[in-house]
């Protein structure tokens, strides 16, 4: 069965693909189809409702079913922020940095903060599978470690490491993604067996 998978970001898409592939489901991008999909304006207050524009658009351009992922870092000590705004925080290159100028005179205590991904499938009927997964850590005082991308390496989980000091493995034991994707292979699987007749893609 093939499914695409509605994100333009290599990391993503990796990790997608490894979840989904002992599902017997071939994750393919738009690229592998020739296609180039339109990015969906991400205007949901939500991750789950931006996870379901963007899997729903990729639905309809492809006529296959599609998966996606929003995904973002929520700071306590900024009510919040970046949120569902993560993506489009600051200028590129300069997100971390003024992520870690606005925590300057927070203290350790208050430096908790959490992870969140939403992920959706929507197929060409209008069904739609769900899953949402979390990570709670804290805002480092300063980056540390080359692995991973984005904020990992100002996101300490426990034990002290950054996401960036983790090798991909450790990190997708206990990321907000990996735990999103685990649910969701496992409401996938279960609709796919329950819908087998009805899905031919
Ligand atoms: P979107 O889901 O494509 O809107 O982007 C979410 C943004 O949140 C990304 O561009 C990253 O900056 C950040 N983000 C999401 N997941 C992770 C992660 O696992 N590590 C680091 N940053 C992440």
């Amino acid at each position: 069965m093939r499914f695409i998978i509605a994100t333009h970001n290599p990391h993503k898409l990796e990790e997608l693909r490894r979840i989904l592939r002992p599902l017997g489901v071939d994750a393919v991008c738009d690229r592998d189809l020739g296609l180039s999909l339109t990015e969906a304006e991400e205007t949901g207050a939500t991750f789950a409702e931006n996870a379901y524009l963007k899997a729903a658009a990729a639905c309809r351009e492809s006529g296959l079913p599609a998966v996606a992922d929003d995904s973002g870092l929520c700071v306590d000590a900024l009510s919040g922020a970046p949120g569902v705004y993560s993506a489009r925080y600051a200028e590129p290159g300069q997100r971390k940095a003024t992520l870690l100028h606005r925590m300057e005179q927070v203290p350790e205590a208050q430096r908790g903060a959490h992870f969140t991904s939403a992920v959706c499938c929507v197929f060409p009927n209008g069904d739609t599978v769900t899953a949402e997964g979390h990570c709670y850590g804290r805002i480092a005082r300063a980056c540390r470690g080359e692995g991973g991308f984005g904020y990992d390496p100002i996101f300490e989980v426990e034990g002290g490491k950054t996401f960036a000091e983790l090798t991909d493995a450790e990190k997708d034991a206990v990321s907000h993604r990996g735990a999103a994707l685990r649910k969701f292979a496992g409401r996938l699987a279960e609709y796919l067996n329950t819908h087998k007749e009805s899905i031919s893609c």
